[in-house]
């Protein structure tokens, strides 16, 4: 008996705590039963989100892929969560997200097992790495430059796709794609990557399914590549063990090391070439940006003055060299700030938390917005202008909201390369080439990583063949 009231006593107790979870939400709406407002944002995308922080502010609810769901924008409010990891949320994207990447991944992984890989994959991207490939990188973007260059025009995302893809297998997997291989990997990276945020419906005609096909199918390619592959199997390098791959014996491909492969070069090649389309994108709509960027690179060697003389005469790129390239660095932090590649990151509630004074539910889903609070921010004077320069001399710089790669546990543990290839890109392709955008105002579309929403096409020219 007296058990029995205790019992009573906890479950009132309980009940009026869950009261107290769910008193003063966040505004915003929470759609029909079950499906919430997932359609809408399935149609809508980022311009849902933006539409909703207009509506509502930097916090607000809704409730998509079966969860009711937190939005959250703002410097200090994301700093919240990213630094609440594992105290107050935990890491924990959409039920198709998981099944795709796979439970197992490091993206996806918790607790040790994600501590141990993440800590394999950084000593793996050292900056002793870095320094020893850097050459190597820029041979492949200055190749791939002249490539583009040589025709009447390219279809500038499709490109720098081909690109990335390339640099992330032979560097990070030792792995050389043929043209044929990459064109078709690129169209399946394209599906996985398209439908990775959908609702988790295994049939035909819907997303998921061909999220699934095409996972299934760069698997195969890449069994077959290593198959037929020259390599040994202790020749593929150490960093896909940080993804839960082991290779033991080269004739039975481990289905976990295909995984592997697949979610390393999504996770690096899907972000670096949507940051390198935003470059191009940028630096020819914004004339001024590009002549300082070119001044700068002309007086650190990387442009000769007698602009007839080879390239092959002027300064090589180096890993210490293009961290000593102030503007080239504001260049590629702006564009990240404002066309970040990853726009949101998602968290499950671990332990109900305050907002803005709003409640955040424990069991709730959280999702901090990279996108929104670089848009909104309030340090900065007119955040939706591209201006490299807000970035130099400037001792405020640290206030900025700035997050393209999270942060905190959950940071992105390729950063520097990212960071390093992309500076590279950008000193091969200003001091080797113009280039004019062959349509007049594109269309945008801003996920799941920015990119043209029609096939852009860009004029590439030599610079030394029209001087
Ligand atoms: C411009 C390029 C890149 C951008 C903007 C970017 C952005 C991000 C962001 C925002 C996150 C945090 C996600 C979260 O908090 O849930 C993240 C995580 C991650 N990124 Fe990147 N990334 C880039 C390049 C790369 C590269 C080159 C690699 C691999 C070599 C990589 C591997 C990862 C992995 C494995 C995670 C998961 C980390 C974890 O869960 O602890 N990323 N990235």
């Amino acid at each position: 008996m007296l058990e029995f009231i205790r019992l009573k006593k906890q479950q009132k107790l309980k009940g009026e705590n869950d009261k107290g979870k769910y008193q003063n939400l966040p505004p915003g709406t929470m759609g029909i039963p079950i499906l919430g407002e997932t359609i809408s944002f399935l149609i809508h995308k980022a311009e849902f989100f933006r539409q909703k922080r207009k509506n509502y502010g930097p916090v607000f609810k809704t409730h998509l892929f079966g969860k009711p769901t937190i939005r959250v924008s703002g410097r200090e409010n994301i700093r919240k969560i990213i630094f609440g990891e594992n105290r107050i949320v935990q890491s924990s994207y959409p039920a198709s997200v998981k099944m795709l990447v796979g439970t197992n991944s490091l993206s996806m992984s918790t607790g040790t097992q994600h501590r141990d890989r993440k800590r394999q994959l950084m000593k793996f991207l050292s900056v002793e790495f870095l320094e020893m490939h850097v050459m190597c990188f820029s041979e492949l973007v200055q190749e791939t430059l002249r490539y583009w260059s040589s025709q009447s025009s390219v279809e500038i995302y499709a490109e720098c796709r081909y690109l990335f893809m390339e640099l992330a297998a032979k560097f990070l997997v030792s792995v050389d794609l043929s043209k044929n291989e990459k064109k078709v990997m690129k169209k399946h990276y394209q599906d996985f990557s398209d439908n990775l945020f959908t609702l988790p419906i295994n049939l035909p005609g819907f997303g998921f399914n061909k999220a699934l096909n095409a996972k299934r199918t760069l698997k195969k390619m890449f069994k077959t590549i290593v198959k037929n592959g020259e390599k040994s199997v202790n020749q593929f390098p150490s960093v896909l063990e940080a993804y839960g791959a082991t290779l033991e014996d080269q004739k039975d491909i481990d289905d976990e090391f295909l995984d592997a492969i697949v979610e390393l070069l999504w996770n690096s090649s899907e972000t670096i070439s949507s940051a390198a389309f935003s470059i191009v994108y940028l630096l020819a709509t914004h004339p001024v940006v590009m002549t300082k960027l070119k001044l700068e690179l002309s007086e650190n060697g990387y442009i000769l003055e007698d602009l007839n003389n080879n390239v092959s005469d002027t300064k090589q790129t180096s890993f210490k060299g293009v961290q000593e390239l102030p503007y080239t660095e504001a260049v590629v932090k702006e564009t990240l700030r404002l066309m970040p590649p990853i726009g949101g990151a998602y968290r499950k509630v671990l332990e109900t938390f305050e907002i803005e004074g709003y409640t955040i539910p424990k069991e709730w889903t959280v999702v901090f917005g990279i996108r929104e609070t670089h848009e909104h921010d309030e340090n900065l004077l007119d955040p939706m202008n591209f201006n490299p320069d807000r970035w130099i001399g400037n001792n405020d710089a640290s206030k900025i909201g700035y997050f393209p790669f999270g942060g905190g546990a959950r940071g992105c543990p390729g950063k520097n390369f990212a960071n390093t290839v992309l500076r590279i890109f950008t000193v091969e392709l200003c001091r080797n080439l113009n280039w004019d955008l062959l349509e007049q105002n594109p269309e945008l579309l801003y996920f799941p990583t920015p990119r043209p929403k029609n096939n852009l096409h860009v004029r590439f020219y030599d610079k030394s063949a029209i001087f």
